[in-house]
């Protein structure tokens, strides 16, 4: 539902004027002055007269109903047809249903280790693990690994006595149906790798084959309701505190190689469930420490897949969570997310596991000198080829170039050029000589919340706020420093411009975010983003996340003041200009033609007009100050 529909849905009559609507505000009683003005294209209300509030759809259903951000999201999620999904807490009905079957793959996990350690049927596989593995009894204790007996119904046997329906094991993954009807396990003569959530809830399994000739060599559950593949990393419920301890992650490629790291006392390793890594997945990492590593097998497909791509500068409009798990892709979410990712590669044909049976001294030092995922690339492509031969040196800094071109950072550009230079050996002028295709920009929409799992978007649901991106970076330094926020309230009020309010913000969730980062100040409990992280209501989390994704990296306090300043600069001179344009429209409203709001309108105009005025002066003194 646009806005234009919802105002006039709630009684208030438009009218065309360009490319905007104006009424009578419904929140104030004045209703004699049509002062209240839609911007379809952004989304956005304001009234100009007496209540001087304004907003998106989500802020008029707020002020509109009574209501907080949570419930304006359901309402209007009820009149447009649209289910929320995402910010919907669990139905208690639906809660115990998955602990139900939570309980059940928890008790399966039981049964299968009980069959590995106490069976005749599992001897082979404990033996499997005990000494071709040299998984110790204390390992497969803690991991709670298993074994799944080799009948074809002794999995479905035992839980439908137990009270459970094929249903009920169809939906965690354990049983699959019979193209002729009936059912059989799944899992059958395999070693079972318990796999539970970030806070220890079982999830599903792993299963890895005992006899050479089975195929596939690893079965995993089948994405459940309590099985999402992309946002479960294996081992980390045992890696959180080691990983935090450490202030490093180490992404591995299998279970059992975060099995034998941990074994040998690294307990900071986790792996993927076989698929590839996902932006979720690197920043539930991020929580516990930003230095990950990714120790890829030899000659894998992960390590390949780093290679792959470098031929030209990629476009950014990829999906937001997938992690393209090639060298592009790694470093803009190495960027996104502010983390440090680099690369640690296995030497003669050894898995990670293999390393730290044999030497795990050589383990630490691979870690340790894990590279950065450009140094990685370049390393790579110098060992492929003779870089003494011309040919293979512009070969080398062709690809090279996009890559380094593609980085964020002016700093590290440099570095890497000059990098690139000394280890090509060639002079470092030739490389800037270089041409990389432009990149197609970032889309400018954004789809509002409430349509996002519809996939029956409506073109009214699709906002333009071109300004988007300037005010999640303003977000973003203040939550990361939230101190700087009398500061620069104060560097405002010094250029006779207003502190920085919801005004600046177009979303409803930034102003939910701006008033917490200001109550923030105004408590001593706790430290002032932790005061904002633990208040952010759930509705407004996917936005509070997306701007602390955007964190942006330390540097000097008057930088970022600076880099604050001229980003509120450019979002309120475009809303200023804006708002100009229609209160000249307003004033040329035969209703408004009384000398009384006449003087009212251009009363708020010439505040406008100074608000402009003195910001293109603050903006005078900045660059003259930068200048000196
Ligand atoms: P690998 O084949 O490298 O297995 O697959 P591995 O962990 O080294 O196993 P071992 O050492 O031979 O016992 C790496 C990961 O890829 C996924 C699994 O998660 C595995 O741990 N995988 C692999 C699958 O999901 N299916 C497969 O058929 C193979
Ligand atoms: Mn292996």
């Amino acid at each position: 539902m646009g806005i234009v529909e919802l105002a006039e849905s709630a009684g208030v009559k438009l009218r065309r004027s360009g490319k905007t609507y104006t009424g009578f505000c419904p929140f104030h009683s004045n209703t004699k002055t049509p002062a209240f003005v839609i911007w379809p294209e952004s989304g956005t209300w304001r009234c100009f007269g007496e209540c001087g509030e304004g907003g998106d759809i989500f802020k008029f259903v707020m002020k509109k109903e009574g209501v907080e951000f949570k419930d304006a999201l359901k309402i209007l999620a009820e009149r447009t047809g649209v289910t929320l999904a995402e910010y919907q807490p669990q139905a208690p009905e639906q809660k115990e249903e998955y602990q139900r079957l939570r309980n059940l793959l928890e008790e399966a996990a039981t049964f299968y280790r009980h069959h590995l350690v106490s069976t005749e049927g599992g001897s082979v596989a404990l033996a499997y693990l005990m000494e071709k593995r040299k998984i110790t009894r204390d390992t497969i204790d803690r991991f709670s690994l298993g074994f799944a007996p080799n009948g074809w119904d002794s999995t479905l046997t035992h839980f439908k006595t137990k009270g459970y329906s094929e249903s009920d094991l169809l939906d965690v993954g354990l049983i699959t149906e019979r193209e002729s009807g009936g059912y059989y396990d799944k899992f059958r003569n395999r070693v079972m790798i318990p796999i539970r959530t970030e806070d220890g809830k079982m999830a599903g399994f792993g299963a890895r084959i005992l006899d050479p000739n089975d195929i596939p060599k690893f079965m995993n559950s089948p994405q459940t309701v309590l099985f999402d593949k992309s946002s479960i990393l294996f081992g980390l419920n045992q890696a959180k505190k080691p990983i935090r301890s450490a202030d490093q992650a180490v992404i591995v490629e299998g279970y059992l190689d975060v099995i034998a790291l941990h074994q040998a006392g690294f307990s900071n390793a986790v792996s993927p469930m076989g698929t590839a890594i996902t932006e979720t997945q690197i920043r539930m990492l991020k929580k516990f420490s930003r230095k990950i590593i990714l120790a890829l097998d030899p000659d894998s497909a992960g390590q390949k897949a780093v290679m792959r791509g470098l031929e030209s500068a990629r476009s950014s409009m990829d999906s937001e969570d997938e992690v393209r798990f090639d060298a592009h892709g790694l470093l803009r979410h190495e960027h996104r997310l502010s983390a440090d990712l680099r690369v640690a590669s296995m030497p003669d044909g050894l898995d990670p596991d293999e390393v730290v049976e044999k030497n795990p001294d050589l383990w630490r030092q691979l870690v340790a000198s894990a590279k950065p995922v450009v140094e990685y690339v370049l390393d790579t492509l110098i060992a492929q080829q003779d870089v003494n031969d011309p040919k293979n040196k512009s070969a080398i800094v062709t690809r090279m170039i996009p890559l380094i071109e593609d980085l964020p950072d002016p700093i590290q550009r440099d570095a890497y050029r000059q990098m690139v230079a000394r280890k090509v050996k060639v002079d470092e002028r030739s490389l800037l000589a270089i041409k990389v295709h432009e990149k197609p920009s970032l889309p400018r929409w954004k789809e509002k919340p409430v349509a996002q799992n519809s996939g029956q978007n409506k073109p009214s649901t699709l906002i333009v706020n071109g300004n988007e991106n300037v005010e999640i970076t303003i977000l973003a330094i203040l939550l990361q420093n939230p101190g700087l926020l009398p500061k620069l309230d104060r560097k405002l009020s010094e250029s006779n411009l207003q502190s920085l309010g919801w005004q600046d913000f177009n979303s409803t969730e930034m102003h939910i975010i701006l008033s917490l980062l200001q109550r923030s100040l105004e408590q001593d409990q706790l430290e002032l983003s932790k005061f904002v992280e633990v208040n952010v209501p759930d509705e407004v989390r996917p936005m509070y996340q997306r701007i602390v994704g955007q964190r942006q990296a330390n540097s000097l306090e008057d930088r970022l003041l600076d880099e604050l300043l001229r980003s509120i600069f450019a979002i309120r001179k475009d809303r200023i200009k804006k708002e100009l344009e229609q209160i000249s429209y307003l004033m040329k409203d035969p209703d408004n033609a009384t000398p009384a709001k006449l003087s009212d309108l251009s009363g708020v105009m010439q505040a406008h007009s100074m608000q402009l005025k003195n910001l293109d002066d603050a903006r005078k003194k900045m660059t003259e100050y930068r200048q000196k």
